[in-house]
């Protein structure tokens, strides 16, 4: 019997388990099956989803199945990408042409360096201070990651705060501060995953500039040049969870007098490749499909041109339908990748039933962060307009049962 045919009995049962119910064994003949070819049944045919996660969150379907068959082979090398030496001759390429097109398509100039390592953003809070900070930092405090980016500087200098939105529970992105001439850097997060509120420009900073973009690098063209750092963990528009990317400029390191431990110190990593120890080979391999997906859809500038159209979808219905109010009114702060909203007043009881509801019309992720409560919608690079559309028909469905 073929693997395909044996495989038959699965489909009647529910994904992960075998007739009986009974989970399948990595032996088993319909292991393969259905790990190859189940998943994309369910991709292409069963369950309608439309995935608004915060992250990890939707990757282009392309994406997904040149990972999904580089994990069971890579390369026609008859091993999968999980079980092959990261120093294998045939990986190389991968690293190499990730960096390159990471250089392409946010027009990086010569004397940066592109990394990817473990960790996650979290750990760039502490590696940053750790590079950088010889006396003093200024932090803008726009939201929880920027806190805890700020709580890690501390423990090697004095922290400025120059400026916060925690008045109104991070609803705006602060304008008027002042950032100290004799700060070593000054950090900011350019889009406020929990809030959904982003800073949309490159800001001029008279000190080195260093912004986390975990959640909306690749949504925009940036001037690369005005930063001496930007970094952010790969789980929103990048790639799966597992890689951190770095863009670093390599004359602004070395600054600081303490002494670094190896792996925290950004020049290890430059002069390793990214390879001075095993790095994240499936997640890399990942970002790499994800880059060539944005260049050959037209690169950042594409990729800006839809998250306006999703994002003015979106909050354009939030605006005219009387059960749904954003969160922040400001319209230049309003995040393109992650919409917050909640139920407009006098329809507040309603918020669990137009959950419900959505669920049930295929919608994923949308519950807002419990520090602000209602909805979050994220409109990241792989979330396509039709999805938008099937969301907003839903909020429409919604105000005309009620
Ligand atoms: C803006 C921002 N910074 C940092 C982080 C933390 O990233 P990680 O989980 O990779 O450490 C997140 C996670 O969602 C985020 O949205």
């Amino acid at each position: 019997m073929s693997r395909k045919q044996s495989g038959c009995s699965a489909v009647g049962s529910a994904p992960g388990l075998g007739p009986g119910g009974r989970p399948f064994e990595s032996g088993h003949p319909d292991f393969f099956y259905l790990y190859t070819f189940v998943p994309e049944i369910i991709l292409n045919k069963i369950m309608k989803k439309y995935n608004f996660n915060a992250g990890p969150s939707k990757l282009p379907k392309e994406v997904m199945e040149a990972v999904s068959k580089a994990c069971i082979e890579f390369d026609g090398c008859g091993l999968s990408l999980m079980e092959m030496s990261h120093r294998a001759k045939n990986f190389q390429p991968v690293l190499d042409e990730a960096i390159a097109l990471f250089k392409e398509l946010l027009n990086i100039p010569e004397g940066y360096s592109v990394l990817f390592l473990g960790g996650g953003a979290s750990l760039e809070f502490c590696m940053i201070p750790y590079n950088f900070l010889e006396n003093k930092a200024a932090y803008i405090n726009t939201g929880v990651w920027a806190k805890k980016a700020m709580a890690e500087a501390k423990l090697f200098g004095e922290c400025v705060e120059v400026a916060s939105s925690a008045d109104f529970n991070y609803t705006y992105i602060p304008k008027h501060y002042t950032v100290p001439a004799d700060a070593d850097y000054f950090h900011i997060t350019t889009n406020n995953t929990i809030y959904g509120t982003e800073i949309r420009r490159d800001l001029d900073s008279p000190v080195p500039l260093i912004a986390d973009m975990s959640s909306d690098i690749f949504s925009r063209p940036i001037n690369v040049s005005k930063y001496a750092m930007i970094y952010g963990g790969a789980q929103k528009n990048l790639a799966m969870a597992g890689v951190t990317f770095i863009i670093v400029k390599d004359e602004a390191l070395g600054k600081v007098s303490r002494a670094i431990p190896t792996m925290l110190d950004y020049r290890t990593h430059i002069k390793g490749g990214s390879m001075f120890n095993t790095p994240p080979t499936v997640p890399i391999y990942c970002a790499l499909q994800t880059l060539r997906w944005i260049k050959k859809n037209g690169g950042v500038a594409e990729m800006e041109r839809r998250a306006i159209e999703k994002a003015d979808l979106l909050y354009g219905e939030i605006d005219r339908n009387k059960m749904f109010r954003t969160t922040v009114q400001d319209t230049e702060d309003r995040s393109r990748m992650n919409v917050c909203f909640v139920m407009n007043e006098g329809y507040e009881d309603l918020e669990a039933e137009f959950m419900t509801f959505a669920t049930e019309r295929g919608m994923v992720g949308i519950k807002g962060h419990r520090s602000v409560g209602g909805f979050r919608a994220s409109l990241y690079n792989a979330v396509e307009l039709e999805d938008v559309q099937a969301l907003v028909a839903c909020m429409q469905e919604f105000e005309a049962q009620h």
